[in-house]
């Protein structure tokens, strides 16, 4: 029977599981359209180590694939990268046959485990720099805090010059070739942009010192094993200077345009606004959304991208509508930086969208450069030259940061 394992080196071998058919992440705080990997690895020195397991679902088929490349018995230690369940969730299945082995992880790493799973396990907690000899190899562990839970970690091993990373260089993106050079380029650098912007925004500061810190060490780095998604096999530093510059308040020469609309008057606006915007600034990326319709993972992505949005609703009851209601709360926890923003939108009587919007928009930390426009009822052609004109002036106003 051939075995469900990789062999990457000739110590290193993967053991984790493809999930093609994941469609959501985080319950359904994330849309996982191209599937996800929970990447496990098993390394062979003197010592035998275990890096992380799989999500809770596929525990039993970790454990019996594991099984077939490994006697379970002959696992001398277990690295807990993080204790999120994608790569715990097989930790009871695989302890209630090995109790004694002793797991690698962070102090915060043990307090969340024992949180979750109310294990006594052997835990061993490790601080950055503290290192566990394996034979030929040394573990160099480098903890994480906040990249992006309070135990992440990540694992270095020598000789072999791989940086176990978990979650860190990551995208859900299911694939069977396992490397970054044989996959479709275009699908895994958005898979790695939208992971980035929905999960790391608010810890740009942080990434960015964490990759100085790392670099400081003038370790060789020849592969980045993930916890999601590709190794970085060719040129892995490519990845980490994408991360330095997406930590780095990012954004391209982008106004993204987010509205929901009833009957089509917001639209429209939308539509006239976006026209403005081009008659004044031909080279400017302009994107049009509707949040009612879209994936709000791939707004999200889209906002990371831009140096401004324009959002606009009608007036329903008093508020504006849902779909940026829910939309807005996932931008105020994603802290963006450095964005201009602007309002609008239609409405029959009261109005209160707009205003509301804006003390929205303002609590995420946008720089709202108008009052912003409504309009009542349908546009006619002095509203559409109304919503035109507002386009030009924020050509001019949602200046780039650099
Ligand atoms: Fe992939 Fe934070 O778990």
């Amino acid at each position: 029977m051939s075995k469900m394992s990789k062999k990457i080196t000739n110590k290193v071998t993967w053991v984790g599981k493809v999930d093609w058919e994941l469609k959501t992440f985080h319950g359904d705080e994330y849309s996982t359209m191209k599937g996800s990997s929970y990447n496990s690895y098993l390394i062979r020195d003197k010592k035998n180590v275990l890096i992380d397991t799989v999500w809770t679902p596929f525990d039993k088929e970790f454990v019996k694939n594991l099984k077939e490349e490994i006697d379970l018995k002959d696992i001398d230690y277990i690295i807990c990268n993080h204790s999120e369940v994608d790569h715990s969730g097989a930790f009871v299945e695989l302890m209630r046959e090995i109790p004694d082995t002793p797991i690698y992880c962070t102090a915060n790493g043990a307090k969340i485990m024992k949180g979750h799973y109310h294990k006594d396990w052997n835990f061993v907690t490790v601080k950055t720099g503290e290192t566990l000899d394996i034979g030929e190899s040394k573990l160099v562990f480098v903890e994480a805090p906040m990249l992006h839970w309070p135990d992440s970690m990540m694992t270095y091993m020598t000789g072999e010059n791989i940086l176990f990373s978990n979650d860190a260089f990551g995208q859900h993106y299911a694939t069977e070739s396992l490397y970054n050079d044989a996959v479709d380029n275009c699908e895994l650098f958005e898979e790695a942009i939208k992971y980035y912007a929905n999960i790391l925004t608010p810890y740009s500061k942080l990434v960015i010192k964490k990759i100085h810190e790392v670099l400081s060490f003038n370790l060789p780095v020849d592969l980045i094993c993930t916890s999601h998604g590709v190794i970085w096999k060719d040129n892995p530093a490519q990845i980490i200077e994408k991360y330095l510059e997406w930590a780095d308040n990012y954004q391209e020469n982008q106004i993204t345009i987010i509205y929901d609309t009833m009957w089509n008057s917001t639209r429209t606006m939308a539509e006239a606004i976006a026209a403005g915007i081009q008659e004044v600034d031909s080279q400017v990326r302009v994107k049009l959304i509707n949040a009612a319709k879209e994936d709000k993972n791939d707004i999200i992505t889209e906002i990371f991208k831009s140096k401004g949005i324009v959002v606009g609703s009608p007036t329903v009851n008093n508020r504006y509508l849902h779909s940026l209601g829910g939309l807005l709360e996932m931008v105020k926890g994603l802290r963006f930086q450095d964005k201009y923003a602007a309002t609008f939108g239609s409405y029959g009587w009261g109005g209160e969208a707009v205003k509301l919007l804006n003390a929205d928009l303002e609590e995420a930390g946008f720089k709202l450069v108008d009052e912003g426009i409504k309009n009542m009822w349908v546009p006619d052609k002095d509203a559409i030259e109304t919503c035109k004109e507002f386009g030009k002036k924020l050509a001019v106003e949602f200046k780039p940061n650099k």
